[in-house]
């Protein structure tokens, strides 16, 4: 059914013969906008609708990248595929007008004790720039990692990448403002030609830096609760240059920030913020 279909995205037009040709990984970047800008995002309101509707295009662009994706012998169990899956076996019933069944559950709000952790986490996060000299276990990094996995991203894309650095000759190629002796540093960088491919980088320049800080924030509230004490580090354009250049990553991948992490040497006070009200700019009441 796929076919004669094209990609149409606001800056390129992209054909199965082109897709055929596409490297991998920006193949599957266009796989995951495309499921979540055909399929994701139109489709709760189908599913609010009270009648079944065909709607015989519903996702077919999706298909077609999966299509190839398959055609080319790619896997399909990671997590990132099996979500892509189910949002097409969803599509393929739309097209047929079928009613899909869905029972998603809908969020409820948390009990007090668990409100008393949230709390916890948002609000005693702090940052640390002074470490002993002490190993993180490679779980708590594993962990750390997949929390920055977990974070938003814009067209769920995920062209966010991660380098754990734990060697001092290669922490000495990260520029910081402070010594960064006995921590672990996380760069996190963004794969450029996974927005390339779908013109974010045209369209949403901004994304990928967003992307990246999401992640960085996820990722310094779960050493939080582990223990750890991390702190964001700025990353100058230069910085970043020189960064990629000594440590010698492809030209597609771009550096956008890094955090450092580590067993705290000392408690940090906790900065604080300005009222609420001083935020403001206008509040609807
Ligand atoms: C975009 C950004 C850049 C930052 N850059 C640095 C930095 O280069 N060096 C540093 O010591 N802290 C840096 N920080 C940490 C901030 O100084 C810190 O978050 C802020 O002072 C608030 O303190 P808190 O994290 O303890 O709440 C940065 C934070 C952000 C969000």
């Amino acid at each position: 059914m796929t076919k004669d279909i094209k990609i149409k995205l606001k800056f390129s037009t992209y054909s199965k013969e082109d897709l055929m040709q596409m490297e991998p990984g920006p193949l599957r970047a266009l796989l995951h906008e495309r499921t979540h800008h055909r399929i994701e995002v139109p489709l709760y309101p189908v599913l609010l609708e009270a009648e079944s509707r065909k709607i015989s295009s519903f996702g077919d662009q999706a298909q077609l990248v999966f299509d190839v994706w398959r055609e080319r012998g790619f896997p399909e169990d990671a997590p990132d595929i099996q979500w892509v899956k189910q949002y097409l076996d969803i599509a393929k019933k739309i097209r047929a007008g079928e009613k899909v069944h869905w029972e998603e559950p809908i969020s409820t709000p948390f009990a007090s004790e668990e409100m008393e952790v949230v709390n916890k986490l948002i609000y005693e996060r702090r940052s640390c720039r002074e470490w002993i000299d002490k190993e993180i276990p490679d779980e708590m990094i594993e962990k750390i990692l997949d929390a920055g996995r977990a974070a938003p991203n814009g067209c769920n894309l995920n062209l966010v990448r991660f380098i754990v650095i734990k060697d001092p000759a290669e922490a000495n190629m990260v520029w910081s403002d402070i010594s960064t002796e006995n921590a672990v540093i996380i760069v996190i960088c963004y794969d450029e030609r996974s927005r390339q491919v779908v013109g974010q980088d045209r369209s949403v320049p901004q994304n990928a830096g967003f992307d990246a800080a999401a992640a960085a924030d996820h990722m310094l509230l779960m050493a939080h609760a582990l223990g750890l004490g991390g702190v964001w580090l700025t990353c100058t354009k230069d910085t970043a240059k020189s960064f990629k250049e000594q440590y010698g990553l492809p030209d597609y991948i771009e550096v956008a920030l890094h955090i450092a992490i580590g067993w705290p040497a000392i408690g940090t006070k906790k900065s604080l913020r300005m009222p609420l009200e001083d935020m403001m700019i206008r509040r609807n009441t």
